[in-house]
């Protein structure tokens, strides 16, 4: 079975379990200000997790573009990825155990046609000091449909609790499913260890939120978040042994090899690192998103720069990243259009950017033979005072640091240049000086790695709020062209982007404050409506330039019937009128990519 048709194949059985299927949502969330990147299917849908009514009911389902940089250390064994999507069905508050557990059976055994013989379970084994229970609910339902007691294990809160994503948030026990991959008859016995046995699909029962104090309250709904790798399923399903080897890799892989001169086989690695690294790369610049030094742009960067250093391993000329991509898009166009759409976006910024990494990629080189001659002949190297290596055997962290602050070798190649000279890294030593010099926002950044969920806090709110009034005012001293082409925000700041092809002057600056803050005075009530789609579109709300909408939408209005300030859809939180928003300012205008400008504003 190919991967579209198990996407269709879910999504249609989903759909007939009384499930609406939603879009995809973005990878790069839209005012979160806690989390980089869209890492699983429920992060788009905290809010309704929480209690706040979703506009398409209280069954959904998806197909949700991921990406996991957590996981970039394993990136090119058999199953990990950056990028994934992640098939998924959502109770809010309505089913819960029974159906759920009972409809992945369902879809599993029947509708995928996989024998019982080959999965096997693992179910939460309880914690009594939080006093949530061993789940023998869940247990008891797999039983209950015929599967061996001896094929379900009891695990702790490291294998089957899943969330909260951030500090705080919906979170609970979850039961898992594996499937049998070993070449013999499944073992009778489940043995966890068994790295034969591999997880596709984890169904959540989020019913506790974690609060602030790390307490754990009951939910006053329940809500069931399942999550179902596509890629590892549909390797599974082909007898592949492992999603490198699907129709969702395969061509990419040749390209390769047609580009390398090299074959996949022997060189397993850099080719599974160059297609997953330059897949993501091509998804979230169709997002928008491009290279920087900070945040989201910065993993980007990383992932282009580890993609082409091991291209250039394998010996590929100049200027190759366009054409992988090429081969990405083609994969999925259609599935996922806004490849193709951003085609020129895309390969025009992996160009630009492989060019300026020959630099960084150079000093690399030059890091690898330093360590070398220091490792074989004791050629000790130093940077300002710091030492090569910190010890016989181990990579100087201060070294890799200075190397960075001064000539900008990368640091995270730095590591990998050490595990390939089978050297220790002194990771203690690089972190100490990384905290004594580092500046104050690429620490706030790092943190983000670990990724969390926005807590909805007054503060975030009342700029959502301020940043409906900016685009009104926008539109309104710029004229009705201006749309949004992102938008982030933290407790501190909001940022929006939009489209203009030139700076803005001082006057149109100071007369859009001037607006927003007449707004904030006039005290407007902000409404929230749900309504189908068309009917948003149709009564003139505004929407985000090509993104994808479920058929069923919140639309947010600011101002009363006679004085409309500001229709917009929108997944909210916001501030139920404008009078609580304080003062509006604009402290930065400024370029941030080829026509489109960028505004950051506070509220004081
Ligand atoms: N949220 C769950 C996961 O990501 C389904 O595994």
């Amino acid at each position: 079975m190919r991967a579209d048709e198990l996407r269709k194949k879910y999504l249609e059985f989903f759909e007939k379990k009384g499930h609406k299927i939603i879009p995809s949502a973005p990878l790069i969330p839209e005012n979160d200000p806690t989390v980089l990147f869209t890492t699983a299917g429920m992060h788009p849908l905290v809010p309704y997790l929480l209690g706040e009514k979703h506009p398409m009911g209280k069954r959904i389902c998806d197909s949700q573009k991921c990406i996991r940089t957590g996981d970039i250390d394993d990136v090119g064994d058999a199953t990990h990825l950056t990028f994934f999507e992640m098939l998924g069905n959502w109770s809010l508050g309505d089913y819960f155990k029974k159906e759920a557990i009972e409809w992945s059976f369902e879809f599993l055994t029947k509708e995928l046609g996989i024998p019982l013989e080959r999965l096997a379970f693992t179910v939460f084994k309880g914690e009594s000091q939080n006093n949530i229970p061993r789940d023998e609910e869940a247990a008891g339902i797999w039983q209950s449909l015929g599967v061996p007691k001896e094929r379900i294990a009891y695990l702790g809160r490291e294998d089957n609790w899943w969330g909260p994503a951030g500090n705080t948030g919906p979170c609970g026990p979850d039961t898992e499913m594996f499937y049998w991959t070993g070449e013999d008859a499944a073992p009778k016995v489940y043995d966890p260890s068994d790295k034969r046995w591999i997880e596709i699909w984890n169904d959540v029962f989020m019913q506790y939120n974690k609060t602030s104090q790390g307490e754990f309250e009951e939910l006053l709904q329940k809500n069931v978040d399942t999550g179902l790798g596509l890629e590892r399923v549909a390797a599974v399903l082909q007898g592949k042994s492992n999603v490198y080897e699907t129709e969702l890799f395969v061509p990419i892989i040749k390209k390769i090899e047609e580009i390398s001169g090299k074959p996949y086989q022997g060189n397993e690695k850099p080719f599974r690192i160059i297609a997953d690294h330059i897949k993501v790369a091509a998804f979230v610049l169709a997002e928008g998103l491009v290279p920087s030094n900070t945040g989201r742009g910065y993993v980007l960067r990383r992932l282009i720069r580890r993609a082409v250093r091991y291209g250039k391993l394998l010996g590929i000329k100049d200027g190759f990243t366009p054409e992988i991509a090429q081969a990405v898009m083609k994969i999925y166009e259609n599935v996922y259009p806004e490849l193709i759409e951003n085609q020129k976006f895309i390969f025009e910024e992996l160009g630009k950017e492989e060019k300026s990494l020959e630099g960084p990629l150079d000093k690399i080189k030059q890091y690898k033979i330093d360590l070398l001659a220091a490792r074989d002949q004791g050629l000790s190297k130093r940077i300002h005072d710091a030492p090569i290596l910190s010890s016989p055997g181990v990579a100087s962290g201060w070294y890799v640091y200075e190397n960075y602050q001064s000539y900008g070798t990368p640091p995270e190649l730095s590591q990998e240049v050490v595990k390939e000279l089978g050297l220790r890294f002194d990771q203690e030593g690089f972190d100490r000086a990384m905290k004594e010099h580092q500046d104050l926002s690429r620490t706030a950044s790092a943190g983000q790695f670990k990724s969390g969920l926005a807590d909805n806090s007054e503060q975030t709110t009342k700029y959502h709020t301020a940043t409906h009034l900016l685009l009104a005012a926008l539109r309104e001293v710029l004229g009705d062209g201006v749309q949004q082409k992102g938008s982030n925000i933290t407790a501190e700041r909001l940022r929006f982007d939009f489209n203009l092809d030139r700076k803005m002057t001082a006057e149109e600056i100071k007369r859009v404050e001037e607006l927003v803050n007449q707004k904030i005075k006039e005290n407007l009530p902000v409404i929230c409506e749900e309504m189908p789609t068309e009917c948003a579109f149709d009564c003139g709300a505004v929407g985000v330039f090509g993104h994808k909408y479920a058929d069923r939408v919140k639309v947010y209005t600011v101002g009363s019937e006679e004085n409309i300030c500001s229709k917009e859809i929108c997944a909210g939180p916001h501030v139920t009128s404008t009078g609580q928003l304080g003062v509006f300012r604009i402290v930065k205008e400024e370029a941030s990519s080829a026509g489109v400008r960028r505004i950051k504003a506070v509220l004081e």
